[in-house]
């Protein structure tokens, strides 16, 4: 018996397996169950994904139990510190940190694609003001899918690497222009002369009647909180746009798959609820009560931006922008924001709380990312648009990864019937 197998033995039917265990480069071992079903007429039960790794990849790491988060190998540590949003993007989508000679040539790509279509304004006239902007996004953006018909060729790297460009490149754009559409304010062409996020502030809240100057404080705040919103292994929105991706379907769909699934409250809406809830405990005194009612299994109430399915630790994200918020906040929030000492302080009472603890229950990214969106002036219901601009790159980059990937077919599931046993139809004549 091999070191490198796991054996299955079905009782039931005496039949036995040898499962060969596969190694990555850091991580878990995985047991490869292809031929489980053929050979033993077995399927495995992993409902929501818990034990069951979908894929290979060499994007991005995460250790939960020990707080790792990596880019490419890169800890994100390093990157939040060192790095830009852009040239995190290069590492992500080809595997490098770039020279100053690719980054120049990236960033000038990007910049060529930022335009939309004028066909698409159009577009957000169907949407009515009150209309969410994630809302606006999953409908907009995959309208981009009945365009480009000069590159819808998966198959071909330059179409996909277009089509990459392209959804990075018009995100913000999208994006910006919902804000727009809600505030009922010009849309605002992008401009080049601008960084990446300097060009999303400056068409979210330039209006033509003055001069809009962007705050390099908050350039560089969400410039960060990009990089750490980039990318995040097979989470539920990432996961969402691979399966939709292994039917060959057109990538600006995929996207708009991956934005609708990354919109649950579950996942990056998260952010949202966060500032939602902390306005609705209002005020320290009523964080008992709140803490009460998400340990309490009859009320559906939970601690937003606490928890995650895979860090058992601090999520080292929310470590980050934590730290971020002081300098934020100090610099040009309201450095008493009241949010935020009422976050800080029920984190502390969470953390100290056994029900937590006993759970693992630490705050993740979403906790404080809203308070800095806040500081900056994004609007509540933007929150997790902003999200969704930062994880395009990691959705288009684990897109790309997947049709490459030579090994790719079509994802599709099983599962275990518990339904009707088999009968004969019934005339309605003969139904009580
Ligand atoms: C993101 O996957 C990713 O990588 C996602 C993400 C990314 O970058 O892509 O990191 C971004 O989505 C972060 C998570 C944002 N979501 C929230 O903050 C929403 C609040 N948190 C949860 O609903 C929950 O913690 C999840 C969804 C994040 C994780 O859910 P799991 O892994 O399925 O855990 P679970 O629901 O089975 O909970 C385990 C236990 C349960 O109690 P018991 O049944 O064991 O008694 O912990 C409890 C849960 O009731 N629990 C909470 C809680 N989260 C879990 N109780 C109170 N408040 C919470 N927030």
């Amino acid at each position: 018996m091999s070191k490198d197998t796991v054996t299955i033995t079905d009782n039931s039917s005496g039949k036995t397996i040898e499962l060969p265990i596969r190694r990555g480069t850091v991580g878990p071992p995985v047991v490869d169950i292809t031929t489980l079903y053929k050979e033993m007429g077995l399927f495995t039960f992993d409902p929501g994904f818990l034990s069951t790794a979908s894929c290979r990849s060499s994007i991005t790491y995460i250790d939960g139990d020990n707080g790792v988060l990596m880019y490419r190998g890169y800890p994100i540590e390093q990157l939040a510190e060192k790095s830009t949003f852009l040239e995190v993007a290069h590492l992500l989508l080809w595997g490098e940190l770039p020279t100053k000679d690719q980054l120049d040539k990236f960033t000038s790509l990007i910049r060529r694609h930022t335009l939309i279509n004028e066909s698409l304004k159009s577009f957000y006239n169907g949407f009515y003001h009150d209309a969410h902007p994630m809302a606006v996004m999953v409908g907009v953006f995959g309208s981009l899918s009945a365009f480009y018909h000069d590159s819808l060729d998966i198959h071909d790297a330059g179409h996909r690497e277009l089509a990459a460009l392209r959804m990075i490149a018009k995100m913000p754009t999208i994006a910006a222009a919902s804000y727009k559409h809600t505030v009922g304010e010009p849309f605002v062409y992008p401009k080049n002369t601008l960084s990446y996020v300097g060009n999303l502030l400056n068409m979210m809240f330039a209006v033509p009647a003055e001069e809009y100057a962007v705050d390099p404080i908050a350039e560089r705040a969400m410039d960060l909180i990009f990089i750490l919103h980039a990318d995040h292994e097979q989470n539920a929105s990432t996961s969402t746009v691979r399966l939709s991706g292994s039917s060959s379907a057109n990538p600006f769909a995929c996207v708009s798959s991956g934005i609708t699934a990354l919109w649950g409250p579950a996942h990056g809406g998260a952010n949202e609820a966060v500032l939602t809830m902390l306005e609705e405990i209002g005020d320290v005194k009523n964080i008992g009560k709140y803490i009460d009612k998400a340990k309490d299994k009859n009320d559906p109430f939970r601690l937003m931006g606490f928890g995650h399915r895979i860090y058992k630790k601090y999520d080292p994200r929310a470590k980050i922008i934590r730290q971020m918020c002081h300098e934020v906040l100090a610099k040009i929030g309201d450095k008493n924001d009241p949010l935020f000492e009422l976050a800080l302080r029920l984190e502390e009472v969470a953390l100290n709380d056994e029900y937590f603890q006993s759970r693992s229950l630490y705050p993740n990214v979403d906790f404080y990312s809203g308070i800095i969106y806040r500081a900056i002036g994004i609007p509540t219901n933007m929150f997790t648009v902003m999200f969704a601009i930062a994880r395009t790159v990691g959705w288009v980059a684990q897109w790309m990864e997947m049709i490459a990937d030579p090994d790719q077919r079509i994802a599709r599931p099983r599962q275990i019937y518990d339904g009707a046993a088999p009968r004969n139809y019934i005339p309605i004549e003969q139904r009580k």
